[in-house]
């Protein structure tokens, strides 16, 4: 662990907490005071600072910005009804943070830095941790390259920063998605299962299409035969047909969502029967006209489940059952909000407390 006086830490003058009601602001908008940020040059981590947080200036030739050495995790802090500020599962964010820095050839973050600079950075902002039920602070840990050059090469430096914003619930409704058949999140042999920032680039233009034939997303099917289902805008995508959780099986298509892994264990965990492999859009029909299909849901760590209510699939629209019919997923949305909450038996460990 970095020791709190390797990572030099300028507090704000002036906090702006009171400016704001946490517990009430739009997702993604409002900055907690202080980031967190580490240094890489010459072959190692440097530098490691927390600063008030703050625009930077930049190179309008900064490589990030033209070649996409860009990279990101997505997590949450909560804060348990006795005050306390947990993170939930924090190693599988730092662990597929350094997966996609191998991939696009960026250097890996050691734990001391990720880790041991998020610790401190939520000692500083624990304030900015929303109190109520659906609220948490989500933790936007990012890596960019930061050579100063036209030329298409692996930046020799680089910024890791740590950014976080109070959020409420992401979807307040049910979501209503397209099976996109034209356009692809990702291919065999890509970044799929890496985040990296120009795979949500590339999805804008065909959930832009989509979103004007009214739906809120798009379910992403594999590009090489176009018939199996992978994920559902950035989530990835469940089903419960009859009495089994289907979700499409791990691939170097589909990012190795935290909240999947989650749900499929507490799944395990009530002898729910689970199923990972591949599900084609015709067994989803198929069900849906027998009548089996009970639930279909995105996860991820913005939204925990995304309820959906209909499926678009070439010119029809398939209604699901209504959210108060369906078994599992409320359950487990409930379950796991009360785990981040400290009310519920942490068996798997997942919560790691910070202060
Ligand atoms: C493409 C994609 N799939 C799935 C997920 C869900 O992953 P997690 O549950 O770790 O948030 C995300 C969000 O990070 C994502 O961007």
């Amino acid at each position: 662990m970095i020791a709190s006086a390797e990572i030099k830490i300028t507090p704000t003058t002036k906090s702006r907490l009171s400016e704001y009601d946490i517990n009430n602001v739009p997702f993604g908008k409002i900055f907690a005071d202080h980031m967190f940020v580490a240094e890489y040059e010459n072959g190692k981590w440097s530098k490691c600072y927390i600063q008030p947080y703050q625009d930077v200036p930049m190179s309008y030739a900064l490589s990030a910005l033209h070649y996409g050495q860009a990279i990101f995790e997505g997590m949450k802090a909560y804060k348990s009804d006795d005050g306390h500020v947990s993170l939930f599962r924090p190693y599988e964010n730092f662990n597929r943070l350094n997966k996609s820095a191998i991939r696009m050839a960026m250097p890996e973050v050691p734990e001391e830095i990720f880790i041991g600079g998020l610790r401190e950075l939520l000692k500083l902002d624990q304030g900015w941790v929303p109190t109520s039920d659906t609220g948490s602070l989500y933790i936007r840990p990012f890596m960019i390259s930061t050579d100063e050059a036209i030329g298409v090469k692996a930046s020799d430096t680089y910024k890791f920063i740590i950014i976080c914003c109070p959020a409420g619930k992401y979807y307040a409704e049910p979501v209503k998605v397209l099976i996109e058949h034209h356009y692809f999140r990702s291919v065999r042999g890509g970044v799929g299962y890496v985040k990296a920032a120009g795979n949500y680039g590339r999805s804008l233009y065909p959930t832009k299409l989509a979103q004007e034939k009214g739906f809120q997303q798009v379910i992403w099917t594999d590009s090489e035969t176009n018939k199996y289902v992978e994920e559902s805008g950035t989530m990835n995508l469940m089903f419960v047909i009859g009495d089994t959780l289907l979700t499409p099986a791990l691939s170097d298509t589909i990012l190795a969502g935290i909240t999947r892994d989650s749900v499929l264990a507490v799944a395990r965990d009530w002898g729910m029967k689970v199923e990972e492999r591949k599900i084609s859009t015709e067994e989803i029909m198929a069900a849906h006209a027998n009548g089996t299909l009970k639930e279909a849901f995105g996860t991820g760590t913005a939204a925990t489940i995304a309820h959906i209510r209909a499926i678009g699939y070439e010119d029809n629209l398939y209604e699901l059952p209504a959210i108060e019919d369906r078994k599992f997923s409320p359950k487990v949305d409930e379950f796991l909000r009360n785990l981040r909450k400290g009310r519920e038996n942490d068996m798997h460990h997942w919560m790691l407390q910070v202060c």
